[in-house]
């Protein structure tokens, strides 16, 4: 695919087919993601691929934290703890675009605990990919690791599979750490749903917009 078609098609995908994406699918998009660059060649990126019952098993403990209202408890800060303009208006966009597209209304607050359960479900795609951190790296190699994501993403559609990033997956570390048997050094940063696209769900054909060049680029001579 070319890069230009593959940079501006690329969209998260929330709704999947139940289809199994194979072992030597995942290795593959892997195998070219390996390729992204970072600070000293470090490749900070280490890679939990989670089916079946074991990304089962950690789903119902996550469902069940969140039900019995336990706080979540990221390794590290992702959103603003303040949010401020235009990040607070771009994300509201966005929410308000996702839920008109469900056709959640603002008001049902049941409705929308169920489509932010689905996150924990990472949308019942097949396969989650977990990423983690050591923890003695600095924030240099979290760039590093958003290259990767992007690498991961991107090649994934050469493969017809779908992707959606979630910091939501790492919402409850301790959880996955547990069941994936992972020590308390490496910081769980985010998770990634994986699998073949479900092209009829509404939730698929919602596009997010972006801010024209001019917004964020200045030009000196
Ligand atoms: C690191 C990261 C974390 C994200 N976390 C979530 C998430 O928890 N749940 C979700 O539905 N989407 C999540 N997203 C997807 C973003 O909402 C999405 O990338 C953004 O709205 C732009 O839309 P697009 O990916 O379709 O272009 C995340 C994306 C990134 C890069």
């Amino acid at each position: 695919m070319n890069i230009i078609k593959a940079l501006e098609n690329r969209k998260s995908v929330r709704a999947f087919l139940n289809k199994v994406v194979e072992k030597e699918t995942i290795e593959m998009i892997l195998n070219i993601a390996r390729h992204s660059p970072s600070g000293v060649n470090m490749q900070p990126w280490i890679v939990y691929a989670v089916s079946g019952k074991t990304k089962q098993e950690i789903e119902t403990q996550i469902i069940k934290a969140f039900e019995a209202e336990i706080k979540p408890n990221m390794d590290y800060q992702y959103y603003p703890l303040e949010w401020n303009e235009p990040y607070k208006s771009r994300r509201k966009e966005t929410g308000l675009l996702m839920y008109e597209i469900l056709n959640i209304k603002k008001e049902d607050k049941e409705k929308q605990k169920e489509q932010w359960k689905a996150n924990y479900r990472a949308f019942d795609a097949p396969t989650v990919l977990y990423f983690f951190i050591d923890n003695s790296l600095e924030i240099g190699s979290y760039i590093d690791y958003g290259m990767f994501l992007q690498s991961v993403m991107l090649s994934a559609m050469e493969f017809d599979i779908g992707t959606c990033t979630q910091a939501a997956l790492a919402e409850y570390p301790d959880i996955v750490r547990n069941i994936l048997n992972i020590d308390k050094n490496k910081k769980l940063l985010c998770g990634m749903a994986l699998g073949y696209e479900d092209k009829n769900a509404p939730i698929n054909g919602y596009r997010t917009k972006r801010s024209d060049i001019s917004e964020f680029t200045f030009f000196y001579n």
